[in-house]
């Protein structure tokens, strides 16, 4: 069984304060019938991988009915599993397995849009402008004389319009709804009731069936600004470049969302609410995860930041302050489903490579819980799809002007020497595998001491083990010209990367791990981080 929140001094210290959390991007992981798409059965087939690697939790993306227009992000039913993940037992099954293994589970809650084949908005649709069907979302008539223009200026994060103009029954055009994802995803009214009383029994339907927590979709989406006026287009981002200020989220009224859920979640002990929090301003960040609303909040400056060590220390350094203003706990993220994998962004090839296996020291040395995505463990690339295999509706959407996120999504290669490495027995998989990734399979990493695998197992085993990451501050040393050195101020821990392109002397410790090995010297290489005790 899992091991239960620990005690520190007295204190009770909750699980999710250091977690580390394996994100599983179903459609991705382990497919189990052979139709080219993982599902919940596979995510059971290789939890004993994920013991074996030495996480703590799991957070599984959504996967319940959808008509999959943003691959389960549309969600027809909130409270049922799509049959192309399995079925309710199978849920059951896999929450059961997983507590067996000791692993928690976290899953995915979209509570700022639903899918178009959701009974709301069919019932919507096929109901007149004002009616109590239509007030669960966002429906106004357009502007211009006949209202052929939208409601107001906002673009969808996926490209397009946020706004799609209806057929009324009666034949002719009449309102437009508002989506800030796909038209497939029209966004709920959040000042209408029965949308709270709907997020609540939901909520409680998967927790009573044992999930150990949510991370919640767009957790700074839901309210919207009064009158939903326009706003200044160079505000807006699109879902793979936008950190900045957007009109279109973080408005005030978000909270009040969050505060009901934590409150329904706080009935249920031991649960964990974590919210993608895309706001860039610290001290509004801080606001979500106040005492009454969630217990963890995705900072994503990891996946944006240069390999650069000063830069990097301002962005841990954002990260901290951000959370420690509301005495709240950090959590740490460099790559998921939406945004490029490490090893690319950070300059692809073995350079690249270099470089992630450095950052994944530093994320694992912080203070914080951390969340991993699926394949990030096994050092994967995104990988550029030809047009013709592209499915992120950010492709359509665009205009073909954006590829969208898919080549970070291309499922797990597990064995074997060729497509589709075990992911699935069928004969293709739902994104094309590459060839040439024999050496990146799970079997091929796991028995390699060099493999990323390895790095990763040994990394998190010491971190679960090691007096030298106890305490929750950071204390920076004077380091070199493009190197940093931090410990926590609890323990003797030592982490040191190095960003320059020289080999440089280390502080005294002894080296527990490193991501490249020490020169014969004992210095430390280019792109290379260290854990010294
Ligand atoms: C979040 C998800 C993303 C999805 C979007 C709309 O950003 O991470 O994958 O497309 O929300 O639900």
């Amino acid at each position: 069984m899992q091991a239960s929140s620990g005690s520190d001094g007295g204190t009770v210290t909750p699980w999710w304060r250091n977690t580390v959390c394996y994100q599983v991007y179903l459609r991705s992981f382990a497919d189990s019938n052979a139709d080219g798409v993982g599902d919940l059965d596979g995510v059971r087939s290789r939890l004993g991988y994920l013991e074996l690697l030495g996480v703590d939790a799991l957070w599984l993306t959504p996967c319940y009915r959808s008509p999959m227009a943003d691959h389960g992000y549309d969600v027809a039913d909130p409270r049922d599993i799509d049959p192309l993940f399995g079925d309710l037992a199978a849920f059951d099954a896999l929450i059961a397995a997983s507590h067996e293994h000791g692993i928690r589970v976290i899953i995915d809650l979209v509570p700022n849009h639903t899918s178009d084949q959701h009974e709301w908005f069919k019932l919507a649709l096929s109901s007149p402008p004002g009616s109590p069907e239509r007030d669960r979302y966002l429906f106004r008539y357009g502007r211009g004389g006949d209202g052929t223009m939208p409601p107001n200026n906002w673009p969808s994060q996926f490209g397009g319009p946020a706004w799609t103009r209806i057929t009324e029954t009666h034949g002719r055009k009449g309102q437009w709804y508002l989506h800030l994802f796909a038209p497939e995803q029209p966004d709920l009214n959040w000042s209408n009731p029965d949308v709270w009383a709907d997020l609540e029994t939901t909520l409680r339907f998967w927790l009573d069936r044992g999930v150990d927590g949510f991370r919640i979709d767009v957790a700074h989406g839901m309210a919207k600004p009064h009158g939903l006026p326009d706003a200044d287009p160079a505000g807006f981002g699109l879902i793979d470049n936008g950190t900045g200020p957007d009109a279109r989220f973080d408005h005030d009224g978000v909270h009040e969302v969050h505060r009901m859920i934590r409150s329904v979640v706080d009935e249920y002990p031991d649960r964990v609410l974590v919210g993608e929090i895309w706001v860039s301003d610290d001290e509004r960040f801080g606001r979500y995860l106040r005492p009454d609303e969630l217990h963890l909040g995705f900072n994503f400056r990891l996946t944006t930041t240069d390999f650069d060590a000063a830069e990097l220390r301002t962005a841990i350094e954002h990260s901290m302050s951000a959370v420690a203003a509301v005495n709240a706990t950090p959590t740490w993220t460099l790559c998921n489903h939406d945004v490029p994998r490490t090893v690319t962004r950070l300059g692809g090839g073995k350079l690249g490579l270099r470089r992630a296996r450095a950052l994944a020291l530093v994320e694992l040395a912080l203070p914080g819980a951390v969340f991993l995505y699926n394949g990030e463990e096994l050092g994967l690339p995104s990988v550029e799809l030809p047009d013709s295999a592209l499915r992120d509706p950010v492709w359509e959407r665009s205009g073909h002007t954006r590829r969208g996120r898919d080549a970070h999504r291309i499922p797990v290669p597990w064995q074997g020497t060729s497509p589709c490495y075990g992911f699935t027995e069928g004969e293709s998989s739902w994104l094309p595998m590459p060839e040439g990734w024999d050496e990146l399979t799970v079997e091929a990493q796991l028995e390699d001491a060099d493999s990323v695998l390895s790095l990763y197992r040994h990394a998190l085993e010491i971190r679960r083990a090691h007096p030298g990451f106890e305490g929750d501050e950071l204390e920076w040393y004077g380091a070199p010209e493009g190197c940093f050195a931090f410990r926590r101020p609890g323990g003797t821990l030592v982490c040191v990367l190095n960003t320059s392109p020289v080999d440089v002397p280390l502080p005294p410790g002894d080296p527990l791990i490193y991501s490249t090995p020490l020169t014969e010297e004992g210095l430390l290489p280019p792109d290379t981080a260290v854990w010294l005790s």
